[in-house]
């Protein structure tokens, strides 16, 4: 199941890659030089309306600080249970997706049975998020990955079946907490003339 689901992932990356100018050169993540520093995060800070949030895993509460075993039995009793995850902000909709699988096949991940590995890898879940709740957070977001050159995803409160929730390294932004809605009836998308361009058709861009 998993190799399927990495078989497709990799087959949508190659093919969104195709019209993209840096075809042949990834995102920034985390752990590399060109990561942000903690000033360029203190100035991301300043701009948005929440705490920045450091996203783990679903079973991270498994292991305590040393890596050993610790109090499981909330994330194995909740372990399917999908409000309880989206709840969460490093928490996937299924577990496939917080995972990793290396070139090589090894995978990186974070079981709830602490004795797999011994160990909680941060695997495919966002180091950092913005937990927006306004325009000016998703835009502060924005802006700030499009500056550092940073693998940005979205995270609202479903999920995203070719996992584009989840990226390794990536800055996250997570848009669960924010609920209002305004209908705005004169609101036209850039490049679109009218509606019979949102069902399909292919617009002039
Ligand atoms: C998670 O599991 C605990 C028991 O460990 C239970 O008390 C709690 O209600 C569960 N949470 C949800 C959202 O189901
Ligand atoms: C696979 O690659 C990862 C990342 O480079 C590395 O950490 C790991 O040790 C490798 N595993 C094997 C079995 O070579
Ligand atoms: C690993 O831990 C699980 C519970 O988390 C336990 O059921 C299982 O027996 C353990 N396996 C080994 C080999 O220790
Ligand atoms: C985006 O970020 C750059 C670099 O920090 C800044 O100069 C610019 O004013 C920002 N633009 C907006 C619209 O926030
Ligand atoms: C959301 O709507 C409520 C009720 O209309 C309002 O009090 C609140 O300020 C709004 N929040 C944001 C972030 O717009
Ligand atoms: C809507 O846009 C399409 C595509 O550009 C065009 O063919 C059509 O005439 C437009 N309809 C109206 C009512 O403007």
């Amino acid at each position: 199941m998993k190799l399927q689901l990495s078989t497709l992932t990799a087959g949508f990356f190659s093919i969104a890659s195709l019209d993209a100018a840096s075809a042949s050169q990834c995102r920034c993540v985390y752990g590399q030089s060109c990561w942000p520093s903690d000033s360029d995060f203190s100035q991301l800070q300043s701009l948005l309306s929440q705490p920045l949030l450091y996203p783990k895993p679903t079973a991270s509460q498994c292991y305590s600080t040393s890596g050993a075993s610790s109090d499981c039995s909330d994330v194995i009793a909740n372990y399917t249970n999908g409000p309880w995850r989206s709840d969460m902000v490093g928490s996937m909709e299924a577990p496939n997706w917080e995972s990793y699988i290396f070139q090589n096949g090894t995978i990186a991940a974070c079981y709830p049975e602490t004795n797999i590995t011994g160990a909680c890898d941060q695997g495919n879940v966002p180091v950092i998020a913005v937990d927006a709740r306004t325009p000016a957070d998703i835009q502060a977001a924005v802006n700030f990955s499009v500056t550092h050159d940073l693998r940005m995803v979205v995270k609202n409160t479903g999920h995203d079946f070719i996992g584009r929730s989840a990226g390794r390294g990536a800055l996250m932004v997570w848009t669960h907490n924010m609920k209002n809605i305004t209908h705005d009836a004169a609101f036209v998308p850039e490049h679109q003339e009218n509606d019979s361009c949102l069902i399909g058709k292919l617009c002039a861009a």
